[in-house]
């Protein structure tokens, strides 16, 4: 069986592990930094912890060894006043690391859903 089989291969695996992950995750934020769009909420952030604690919160969702040292996904968004635009913005720098990465489209629609998955505890808190 391919090493590459989305069966038996984790998505930490398929994105590379430790180094793609942590590259696609800082491509990320860089992107949502430097958004017109959402770029206000990290302005006062300090975005290499930021890094930090997204990169460990999506090795641990994504079949990585590292453990999650953050707040909850709830708590740590109170009071930001994220709206389903900002949500909807945030996806997009996503996609867009995602493709200048040459991750799969498999593994695009992964991420995408993982993320929807979390949008009622991240908006409008
Ligand atoms: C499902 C989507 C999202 C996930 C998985 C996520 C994940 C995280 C994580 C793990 C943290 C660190 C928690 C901590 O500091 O303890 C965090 C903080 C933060 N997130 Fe998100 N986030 C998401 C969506 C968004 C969106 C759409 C925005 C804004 C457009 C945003 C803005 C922020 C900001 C500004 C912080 C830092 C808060 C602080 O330092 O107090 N997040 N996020």
């Amino acid at each position: 069986m391919a090493v590459t089989d989305t069966q038996n291969t984790s998505l930490y695996d398929r994105l590379g592990g430790e180094p793609g992950v942590r590259k696609i995750v800082n491509d990320v934020l860089n992107r949502n930094l430097n958004n017109p769009l959402i770029g206000h909420h990290f302005r006062h952030v300090n975005m290499e912890k930021l890094m930090q604690l997204v990169f460990e919160f999506f090795s641990m969702g994504i079949g990585g060894p590292h453990t999650y040292t953050g707040r909850d996904m709830r708590t740590a968004h109170t009071g930001l006043h994220i709206s389903e635009n900002d949500f909807l913005e945030a996806n997009k720098d996503t996609l867009l690391a995602l493709e200048e990465n040459g991750v799969g489209q498999a593994e695009k629609d992964e991420i995408i859903a993982i993320l929807d998955s979390m949008k009622g505890e991240v908006i409008s808190q």
